[in-house]
């Protein structure tokens, strides 16, 4: 499966979602998710995301494991997003950012 990483957390640029065969991503507040029982690997949304924010499985980066794992319960709570939308406002000025879990929304 790919994982989104926290790096889309606060920027949720949202190119994504358009290419994904399966719809698996689901929309939060502030984030995106992908469901791992869904995702096929076709591995289309990862060149996508302007935050570089999206890996498959086994690339996840040292002290990102737990990403894994939030990915999976949060695709169970939130709702499918299949259209691009807006970017959050501030987008730009957040890409990059370190530790960005901490701003996450439920
Ligand atoms: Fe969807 Fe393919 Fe990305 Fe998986 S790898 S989330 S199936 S676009
Ligand atoms: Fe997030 Fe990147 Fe998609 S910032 S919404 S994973 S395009």
């Amino acid at each position: 499966t790919f994982v989104v990483l926290e790096n889309c957390i606060r920027c949720k640029f949202t190119d994504c979602v358009e290419v994904c065969p399966v719809d698996c991503f689901h929309e939060g507040p502030n984030f995106l998710v992908i469901d791992p029982d869904e995702c096929i690997d076709c591995s289309l949304c990862e060149p996508e995301c302007p935050a570089e924010a999206i890996v498959p499985e086994d690339e996840v980066p040292d002290g990102q494991e737990h990403m894994l794992e939030l990915n999976a319960e949060l695709s169970q709570q939130w709702p499918v997003i299949t259209r691009r939308k807006d970017p959050l406002p501030d987008a730009e000025e957040w890409n990059g950012k370190p530790d960005k879990l901490k701003h996450l929304e439920r």
